[in-house]
């Protein structure tokens, strides 16, 4: 086998994996290489498929059909008498999805005709690579183009140590051997508000710390204050305003100590989840010579279509801007493939979905109705609440709402924020639409089964215009 491929990808993740497959179905010799795993035995599939999507929705749902049959299957008249939760096979259940989903990638890679090396890799220039082997040889490969998908890794806390047993990051916390009584978690995004559901559902007293003022401040508002009602109603305590600044272990506890408002607080918690963060991961990949450029925050630069400043080399995922999902890294890798193979390609950066999967769902995509108006435009929102759903009542899933937010002058959909029962499907939905011009009127037009969640995209569309059936209207 020669060394030279039309391009080498460094990183297995959904970046990497789906930018190796989509090149050689486009008929590119392709070299995927990756760090994780053995030799003979390379672990594809990166943050996502082993310690980030995949394994954190694993244990929501174990822990969420818990908190189902502890607390709700009684509203259906299923009366469960001593439940427990077996903490070890539910993580066996964890473990058996990852390896059935990293030894899937392989297959894939098998059936494209992808080749692929375990190794470290560090880009020389715009064609060489050095592959690291553990061993300590090492390995030159020449890639007419090379596409780096190094992904990112957990941000520390200043003097926290993370060991992934007392103190762990988001990693460690997807493999606790008990539920633990008092669990703190440091920071309110999506993987602090996830954690802290699973531990909550499972018996765990959780406080959420976090800095910010304001909850989920990507988010809509109403959606973010709607969100925390809900939130708190299940137990999590979340506490806004609070700057963390040390925790001492003493007798196998942790001495949180915080500060808010300028007060000094401070709690004992049995463990401590550090989620403040994921940075780029580039030390390594990029050599010392090699001239790629990164940003203040350790980000490689790349234009719109993910190249770098080198010519012929990208980049793609968690190492560049943009948000830090797995579905953003796919969609850029696919464009890399296709531009390498002179198809063309490009993103639509302002319509990247963006979900929570907590229970409810929290989803969006588009602009906020605080961006829409910050932008000086007149908007249209129609909210649709699931209490008025005859499907969520049916599945006693009535919190939350769907909100569609469109411009008045022209009626286009600008943005689809929901939180409520399926909302990650539902906000796909409205994706769709926009990506294809629709309008509310057109959504409103489109037959929806009933019943449905669905019908709540639907009326929250007619409710923009103010026709909503279900619900009254606003007096136009
Ligand atoms: P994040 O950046 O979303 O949230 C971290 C929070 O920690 C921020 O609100 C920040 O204000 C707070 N914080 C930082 N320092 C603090 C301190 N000293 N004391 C208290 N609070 C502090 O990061 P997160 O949740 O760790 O997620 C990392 C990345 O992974 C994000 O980009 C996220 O979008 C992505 N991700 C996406 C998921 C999804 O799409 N469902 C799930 C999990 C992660």
């Amino acid at each position: 086998m020669s060394d030279n491929y039309d391009v080498i990808i460094i990183g297995s993740g959904p970046g990497g994996y789906v930018s190796a497959i989509r090149s050689a179905q486009l008929g590119l010799k392709v070299l995927c290489i990756e760090k994780c795993g053995s030799e003979l035995n390379p672990i594809f599939g990166g943050t996502c498929l082993n310690v980030g999507c995949i394994p954190s929705k694993a244990l929501l749902d174990s822990s969420y059909h818990f908190k189902n049959a502890s607390l709700d299957f009684i509203n259906h008249g299923i009366a469960l008498d001593n439940l427990e939760i077996n903490v070890e096979l539910m993580m066996a259940r964890k473990d058996k999805i990852i390896s059935g989903l990293t030894s899937g990638v392989a297959g894939l890679f098998k059936l494209n005709k992808v080749n692929s090396i375990k190794g470290e890799a560090v880009v020389q220039d715009s064609k060489k690579v050095l592959i690291h082997s553990e061993d300590g040889s090492i390995k030159e490969v020449i890639g007419d183009k090379i596409i780096i998908a190094t992904g990112s890794t957990p941000i520390d806390l200043a003097g926290l140590s993370v060991d992934q047993e007392l103190i762990a990051n988001s990693t460690g916390a997807l493999s606790f051997k008990e539920v633990p009584e008092n669990l703190g978690i440091i920071g309110a995004g999506a993987i602090g508000l996830e954690l802290g559901s699973v531990w909550s559902r499972l018996g765990s007293k959780v406080t959420i710390i976090e800095a910010l003022e304001e909850f989920l401040p990507m988010a809509d508002l109403q959606v973010a204050s709607e969100a925390k009602k809900i939130l708190e109603g299940q137990g999590l305590e979340i506490l806004l305003g609070s700057t963390v600044e040390s925790a001492i272990i003493e007798n196998n506890r942790i001495n949180l100590s915080y500060s808010d408002n300028n007060d000094k607080k401070s709690m004992t918690l049995d463990r401590l989840i550090v989620a403040v963060g994921r940075k780029p991961l580039t030390d390594e990949v990029l050599g010392p010579d090699c001239g790629i450029q990164t940003d203040e925050r350790g980000f490689i630069k790349v234009n719109e279509f993910c190249e770098t400043n080198l010519e012929g080399v990208f980049a793609i995922g968690d190492v560049v801007r943009g948000p830090m999902v797995a579905h953003k890294a796919s969609e850029e890798g696919i464009m890399v493939a296709e531009i390498i193979a002179g198809e063309g390609g490009e993103i639509n950066y302002q319509r990247i979905p963006a979900v929570v999967y907590t229970h409810p769902e929290i989803a969006w995509v588009g602009l906020t109705s605080q961006e829409a108006e910050s932008k000086g435009i007149n908007i249209s929102s129609g909210v649709f609440p699931f209490q008025a759903s005859g499907r969520a009542l049916a599945a006693d899933e009535t919190q939350g709402f769907v909100k569609v937010i469109t411009d008045l002058e022209n009626d286009s959909i600008l943005g689809v924020h929901v939180i409520g029962p399926s909302a990650a499907d539902i906000v796909q939905q409205g994706l769709i639409s926009m990506e294809f011009d629709s309008t509310a009127e057109d959504l409103g037009l489109v037959m929806f089964s009933h019943p449905t969640f669905s019908e709540a995209l639907h009326e929250a569309a007619l409710a923009s215009r103010g026709n909503a059936i279900h619900i009254g209207n606003r007096r136009k």
